[in-house]
């Protein structure tokens, strides 16, 4: 890039939905789809993408805790990450693609456990201040899935965490705690019906995102989905 030509400017999308609603391919390939559109792409995760923040995703995801110990571990991998990966990530103009950020907070810690969503937001403001205003994803897409249908996709796919584990009523609430958060935020929240076939789902990310102006028309089937379907 010469001098004259102006900087792309950052973009945040996060990813977001109950365990099971089948985000990662789709964040593979939309990290492929950007590349390809001439965008450099930082891809990384909540709790985690820094190596401070996956030492706490360890300890959040598999040791039991008591709620505020556990929002309190997950804000401040979030500090962590925020200040080493996703501020200088947006700085110098990349699309950042979160898998998970503070909306999961809300919904797990907040809807889930039923935490106190003021100490929540406290902590949002505290953790996620830049340049005298709270850090928000541009743009959030959020996998939305009946419970039920989540909890059959998830049955024996792998070594459930503590909250793969959680029964189906702990993510009715988180479902609800995600619906509390899109009726917020409108303008952010990208809702998906994520029980559709995987090439729907895709189909509707990409036209929703083209409608914004954020890809361009053309959207190819990515390296993504060569694996088979879950
Ligand atoms: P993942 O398996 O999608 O990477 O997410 C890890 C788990 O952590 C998932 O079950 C959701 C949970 N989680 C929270 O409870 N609160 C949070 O703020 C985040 C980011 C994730």
């Amino acid at each position: 890039m010469t001098d004259n030509q102006p900087m792309t400017s950052g973009l945040f999308i996060s990813f977001e939905g109950i365990d099971g609603a089948g985000k990662s391919t789709h964040i593979e390939g939309l990290a492929e789809t950007f590349q390809q559109q001439g965008r450099r792409v930082t891809l990384t995760r909540e709790p985690g993408g820094t190596p401070l923040a996956e030492t706490l995703r360890g300890l959040v995801l598999n040791q039991a805790m008591d709620p505020l110990t556990e929002a309190l571990l997950i804000f401040a991998a979030r500090r962590d990450h925020l200040q080493q990966v996703i501020e200088p990530a947006l700085a110098r103009g990349d699309v950042v693609l979160c898998d998970r950020f503070t909306d999961a907070t809300f919904a797990y810690q907040g809807g889930g456990r039923g935490f106190d969503l003021q100490v929540l937001q406290q902590l949002e403001q505290w953790v996620q201040l830049q340049d005298g205003k709270v850090r928000q994803p541009d743009l959030t897409i959020w996998f939305a899935l009946d419970p039920a249908i989540a909890a059959q996709r998830l049955a024996g796919a792998r070594v459930p965490d503590r909250f793969e584990s959680q029964p189906v009523a702990f993510f009715e609430q988180v479902h609800a705690g995600y619906a509390a958060r899109a009726e917020q935020a409108p303008q952010r929240f990208i809702p998906i019906d994520a029980s559709q076939t995987r090439h729907q789902v895709w189909q509707q990310l990409t036209r929703a995102l083209i409608q914004r102006g954020k890809l361009s028309i053309v959207v190819p089937i990515p390296k993504a989905f060569q694996t088979p379907s879950p």
